[in-house]
């Protein structure tokens, strides 16, 4: 069983977090972007569809694990043209001293940032990561929560083949920190458990937009998921906002400009 081919094609929707990033940016400074970094980068999925979109982006990768960088190489880069592979990097490196600057964008997704527990060291990497962005540059986070968030729960899900199975294993509420584990299950009961372990802590929103602000960002909003009318489901359509609504399980985008 593969690990790396499980998780993309059950945690990761990078078409939808593109197309937010593009057009937001657009929004914002008025024209697009073109060099990004995708930090905690992983099998690099996201910024191969990055450069997917123009032939003028360029997109660099950063993490800190040589072997899931290997994968993608092996799996994603390899799925790339001559000259899209010529728009691409991917950096074995620790995102806080990562050595690629003068960017429009930079991700941290997948709440990957959540590894940073103590508030400093938090801090720390937001500096680091406006010292890598061009004066105009904005940085892109998601986050999570909800009261859902602060439960130890296994929740499952069917997915083409397997069930994606997340597990909150533990939660500690007087520091915010969580163990948390990724394990999936063929249709034929393969099981591979622990593919994926988080030691977390849960960040909430307001915490993390003062440590943007505390780290020298303009600016810090929310962008909150809209509800489908119909369904009573998220429609998939973030915009910058004030109010949120008390939802069991969340997930929205943090955004930061220069
Ligand atoms: C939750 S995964 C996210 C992978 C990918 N961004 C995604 O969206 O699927 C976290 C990744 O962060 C990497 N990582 C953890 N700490 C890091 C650091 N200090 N610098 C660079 N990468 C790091 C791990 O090796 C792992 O691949």
């Amino acid at each position: 069983m593969d690990k790396h081919y499980y998780y993309q094609n059950s945690v990761q929707c990078v078409e939808a977090e593109i197309d937010f990033v593009e057009s937001t940016y657009q929004t914002l400074k008025g024209h697009p972007a073109k060099k990004l970094r995708e930090d905690f980068c992983g099998t690099a999925q996201t910024a191969c569809e990055w450069i997917s979109r123009d032939a003028a982006n360029q997109a660099w990768g950063v993490d800190l694990d040589p072997l899931v960088l290997q994968w993608g190489n092996e799996n994603n880069l390899n799925q790339l043209t001559v000259q899209q592979r010529q728009q691409i990097q991917l950096l074995n490196e620790d995102v806080m001293s990562a050595s690629i600057a003068e960017l429009d964008v930079v991700l941290a997704m997948n709440f990957s940032y959540f590894i940073f527990i103590e508030r400093d060291l938090m801090i720390r990497y937001f500096k680091s990561v406006k010292e890598s962005l061009q004066s105009n540059g904005v940085f892109f986070l998601d986050a999570f929560g909800g009261y859902e968030a602060a439960k130890e729960l296994v929740e499952e899900r069917e997915c083409d083949g397997f069930t994606y199975i997340w597990e909150q294993a533990t939660f500690n509420p007087i520091n915010s920190q969580m163990q948390c584990y990724i394990h999936f299950v063929t249709d034929e009961g393969v099981r591979l458990d622990k593919a994926f372990d988080y030691y977390w802590r849960i960040w909430t929103l307001p915490e993390i937009t003062e440590m943007l602000l505390t780290a020298g960002f303009k600016t810090a909003e929310v962008y909150w998921e809209g509800t489908d009318e119909k369904t009573g489901e998220g429609d998939g359509i973030y915009t910058s906002s004030k109010l949120g609504t008390a939802d069991a399980g969340w997930v929205c985008y943090v955004v930061a400009e220069k």
